[in-house]
């Protein structure tokens, strides 16, 4: 077991901590304040390669390992999760799976662009009326033989304004239950695909949320993916690779957290000496950097067993569960390390209290975390 980073990865990692340095960071409070999408920024790691990072350069990707990715991610999301999350979207939801089981053609023509950074992407499974429950969606796509025509609303959807191509998954066969789910590549601007008022959110602020509303899209039969009845496998495939891209997101947010705590604990004084100084903060700071530590090790387990073509369903829900939960506990413990200063914005931890949040409903909630892991640990004992 090597724990040593390559120069490769390194390098990546640094031009990630730059970036967000110098890009991310002097505009991300009143892009939080005023729900402002990070246009300029997302162009740009689109031309650094971060919003293709695992795929063939033949498709217009950066051919890096998953390592990198969540090196970059962690990187990002220190400074600013709402740009993480638009990257994890495009890497892990949309551009990983059109990789993985689109054909030639439909990866010239939408994964390109997708993994160039050219336009950007979302995924498309969640409704108003299931969310954990995904088999129970009541969006469908009819087979009207040379195409599918589809109707009905996806929730929450994120990039859901800004993207270009989205991923949808609908019913054809309800009667198959989860396999009759199909997914379809949906392009913005099709007759009868509306997109719903940008949702007012807690946290992740930056990034844009939106439902998306089919009234008989006409969707062309070779824009559906894999053979028919594969959409629901697809959405689950896809979901065991982004659940890295999220653990990674909510690492990023906690070491983002905890440095700032450390600093600030370095050069705050109270009752004569520096807060770090008091027990109570010093162990504060212990248990964050012990946790951080511990989720990032879970991340990159994650991230070699994928390279290595492993099933990564459970290690990538131990990753999600475990850094959604420390990303929660120490961006709480930052502020409070903060005092009253932790709770205006200036000083950007209760904007990443906020934004930790959401790592632990999106792409499953914890608790389904706990059903996928304790489904699989039954299924290995056996
Ligand atoms: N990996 C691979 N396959 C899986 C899987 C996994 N992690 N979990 C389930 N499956 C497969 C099963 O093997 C089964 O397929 P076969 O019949 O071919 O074997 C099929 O899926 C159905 O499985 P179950 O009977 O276990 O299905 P279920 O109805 O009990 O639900 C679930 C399973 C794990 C709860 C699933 O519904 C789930 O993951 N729900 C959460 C949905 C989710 O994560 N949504 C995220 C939306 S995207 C998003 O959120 C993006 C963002 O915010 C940025
Ligand atoms: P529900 O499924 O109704 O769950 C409510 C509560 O019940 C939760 O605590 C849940 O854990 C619990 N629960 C449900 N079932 C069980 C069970 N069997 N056992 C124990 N507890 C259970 N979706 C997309 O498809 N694409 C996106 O890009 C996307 N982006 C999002 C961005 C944001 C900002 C948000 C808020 C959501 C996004 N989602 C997206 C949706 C997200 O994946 C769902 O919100 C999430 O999966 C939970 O579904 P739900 O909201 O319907 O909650």
């Amino acid at each position: 077991m090597n724990f040593n980073l390559s120069e490769e990865q390194l390098m990546i990692q640094q031009a990630a901590r730059d970036f967000a340095q110098t890009e991310l960071l002097p505009g991300v409070i009143e892009r939080d304040n005023q729900q402002k999408f990070p246009h300029e920024q997302v162009k740009k790691m689109g031309e650094m390669g971060f919003l293709g990072m695992m795929v063939d350069p033949k498709y217009g990707g950066a051919g890096m390992d998953s390592v990198s990715y969540v090196l970059a991610i962690e990187e990002i999301a220190k400074v600013d999760a709402s740009a993480a999350v638009v990257m994890s979207v495009n890497n892990s939801l949309v551009c990983a799976g059109l990789e993985k089981f689109c054909n030639e053609e439909q990866k010239m023509k939408y994964l390109k662009p997708l993994a160039s950074g050219e336009v950007i992407g979302a995924f498309a499974l969640s409704e108003p009326e299931a969310g954990s429950d995904a088999t129970s969606q009541q969006t469908t796509a009819v087979d009207h033989g040379d195409h599918y025509i589809l109707n009905g609303t996806k929730n929450w959807i994120t990039n859901g304004g800004t993207a270009t191509y989205y991923i949808v998954i609908a019913q054809t066969d309800p009667e198959k239950k989860h396999k009759g789910i199909n997914a379809f590549i949906v392009e913005k601007g099709w007759e009868g695909f509306a997109i719903g008022p940008k949702e007012d959110k807690l946290g992740i602020r930056g990034s844009d949320t939106h439902s998306l509303l089919f009234t008989d899209v006409k969707i062309p039969k070779e824009n559906r993916i894999g053979e028919d009845g594969f959409g629901f496998n697809f959405a689950m495939a896809v979901l065991n690779g982004g659940r890295i891209g999220i653990a990674s997101q909510a690492l990023g947010i906690a070491s983002g957290a905890y440095e700032l705590a450390l600093k600030y604990a370095q050069v705050r004084k109270a009752f004569k000496t520096e807060i770090i100084n008091h027990q109570a903060i010093a162990f504060k700071l212990a248990d964050m950097a012990t946790s951080i530590m511990a989720a990032r090790m879970l991340c990159y387990k994650a991230a070699v067993e994928k390279d290595e073509g492993k099933d990564i369903s459970e290690i990538g829900a131990m990753a999600k569960l475990y850094s959604s939960q420390v990303a929660m506990d120490t961006s709480i413990e930052a502020v409070q390390i903060h005092g009253g200063y932790g709770y205006v914005k200036e000083y950007h931890v209760e904007r990443m209290m906020r934004d930790a949040k959401i790592t632990q409903i999106y792409e499953g909630t914890s608790e389904i975390q706990k059903i996928v892991i304790s489904r699989s640990i039954v299924k290995n004992s056996k």
